[in-house]
């Protein structure tokens, strides 16, 4: 991954292959064109206070995502400029927003791939902004090309283009205790969160649940979390029906991962609990084609909570964070389960399978019961559940359902904290009788519309009495199968593990709604 530091050094001499600098749209009291953001003044000079009208010349407007190259003034080392859109100007005295920034940063980085060195001058205000572009550079970065013979990067002699390997933020205070704590958690989070997206875009020929499951086993060792993985023996012996039910028609057994950090510190325990479908053909209820070339991303939640139960040890978060990764690939088989077929859950309850293509939610039942007997605080999974809430709420948005208000709302801003969209969705009482079964307790299925809260139904019914819990659907967001914008690739796009870190540190501040 691309290496990060801060960096007081002073542009013109600077050696580094390119210097991004942020150009924004003139304010409308004086619709002058772009505007040079403050961090770039040295690069300015350098253009004899001209820089905004070169750019300008160039086409540039300082629009968010447009990126505008131009040879850098004499006497400078390096010898490419890069200035990138902010968007609109801030109002008067109120620095860049965040996102702002984090999407700049990342626009940037990755119209920088293949290069050695970049040196950012964006706008700094504090350390949260150092923060903010850390993050945004080293997820802009990130490209995935393990598969590919000739990708990579130079360094490995592949011949393709690589990331962007050394990135300098000038403006900071390297010797800041504040500005190297925002660098440091960016670089951590960014770095767990880029591991999720690998394992995402990992085929899902080399990742099943057992190949899952030993990754994480491997990084909890390194991290120092508890790690304990149930195989098909331990979840028959268990009594798991619905993770059992979802992986028998598949050759690779299914697995129900536990990952425990606990800090000596901590006054809260959140559990997460993540959907971890390696591959969801839909199973005996197939999907028909155009529906299954994307289905690796369905283990996505269990990425995210893997992901972020990295970060929180990494980041020493006092606060306990149980994860839960139900690990299961979903495949028509002799064996496989039927429509028709009647699973006892882990809870006790029966489910009658009406559709074997809604299969995350009788992996997370299972998940959901086994973190409910330890009484957590409060439990938040996260699953690519329903196409439902894709036509709800688009590509980019994430739903949030609860059965606590305030929880719900507590989630919806640790995501706006994050820079995460997303939006707050009812569980309305009136569909839960759609799911009833003239066999069993519940059926997996209900009415259509309103397919997204259907399932949050469903899942609702399997957390312990008494216990918090929200539900995150990120089908939208989980997989970016058009061009790359901001800091988000093409692919797996690690959507919620930024949440589900800020909300552990909510808890860890004792705040969890
Ligand atoms: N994994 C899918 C949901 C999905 C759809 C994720 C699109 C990402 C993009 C899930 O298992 C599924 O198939 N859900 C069904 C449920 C239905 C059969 C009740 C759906 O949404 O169609
Ligand atoms: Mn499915
Ligand atoms: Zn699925």
């Amino acid at each position: 991954m691309t290496a990060l530091t801060l960096s007081t050094a002073a542009v013109p001499g600077l050696r580094a292959d390119a210097i991004v600098i942020g150009v924004a749209k003139g304010s409308a009291a004086k619709p002058a064109g772009p505007v040079v953001a403050p961090g770039a003044e040295a690069v300015d000079q350098a253009y004899d206070g001209r820089l905004a009208g070169v750019l300008e010349t160039l086409g540039a407007s300082g629009a968010e995502g447009e990126v505008t190259k131009l040879p850098a003034p004499a006497g400078f080392k390096a010898p490419l400029v890069v200035a990138v859109g902010l968007g609109a100007q801030p109002e008067k005295d109120s620095g860049y927003d965040a996102e702002a920034l984090r999407k700049a940063a990342g626009v940037a980085a990755r119209a920088l791939a293949g290069t050695k060195k970049a040196a950012f001058a964006l706008p700094l205000a504090d350390a949260a902004d150092a923060g903010a572009v850390a993050e945004g550079v080293l997820l802009g970065a990130y490209s995935f090309d393990a598969y590919k013979e000739n990708g990579g990067s130079a360094e490995n002699g592949k011949n393709g283009k690589g990331p962007l390997a050394e990135a300098a933020l000038l403006g900071g205070k390297p010797r800041d205790k504040a500005y190297k704590a925002a660098v440091a958690r960016a670089t951590a989070v960014a770095e767990e969160l880029n591991r999720a997206r690998d394992l995402i875009n990992t085929p899902p020929n080399d990742l099943d649940p057992e190949a899952f499951a030993a990754i994480a086993q491997a990084a909890a060792k390194e991290h120092g979390i508890k790690v304990q993985v149930l195989d098909e023996k331990a979840l028959t012996k268990g009594g798991y029906g619905g993770i059992l039910g979802v992986g028998a028609g598949s050759a690779s057994g299914p697995r129900l991962v536990k990952l425990s950090y606990t800090s000596s510190k901590a006054k809260k325990h959140l559990a997460l609990v993540g959907k971890g479908i390696t591959y969801d053909s839909g199973g005996i209820s197939l999907k028909p084609a155009g529906h299954n070339e994307t289905m690796k991303c369905d283990m996505s939640g269990a990425a995210a909570v893997f992901a972020a139960v990295v970060a929180a040890a990494r980041l020493g978060l006092e606060v306990n964070v149980t994860g839960w990764l139900a690990l299961a690939e979903n495949m028509p088989s002799g064996s496989a389960t039927r429509p028709g077929d009647v699973l006892r859950m882990f809870s006790g309850k029966t489910v009658e399978v009406l559709n074997t293509d809604a299969e995350g939610r009788l992996v997370l039942a299972d998940a959901l019961w086994a973190a409910s007997q330890e009484k957590p605080d409060a439990i938040v999974d996260v699953a690519t559940l329903t196409g439902a809430m894709v036509l709800a709420l688009g590509n980019r948005t994430f739903g949030i359902m609860a059965n606590d208000d305030a929880f719900r709302s507590a989630v919806h801003e640790a995501a706006e904290e994050a820079g995460e969209p997303a939006w707050q969705m009812p569980l309305p009482e009136h569909l839960r009788k759609g799911m009833d079964s003239a066999t069993a307790d519940i059926a997996n299925m209900g009415e259509r519309m309103g397919g997204g809260l259907v399932a949050g139904l469903f899942l609702r019914e399997f957390v312990g009495e008494g216990i918090t819990w929200a539900h995150i659907d990120i089908a939208g967001p989980a997989f970016n199968e058009s061009g790359p914008f901001g800091y988000t690739p093409k692919g797996g796009t690690g959507s919620a593990v930024r949440t589900l870190v800020r909300l552990a540190e909510r808890a860890a501040a004792g705040d969890l709604s």
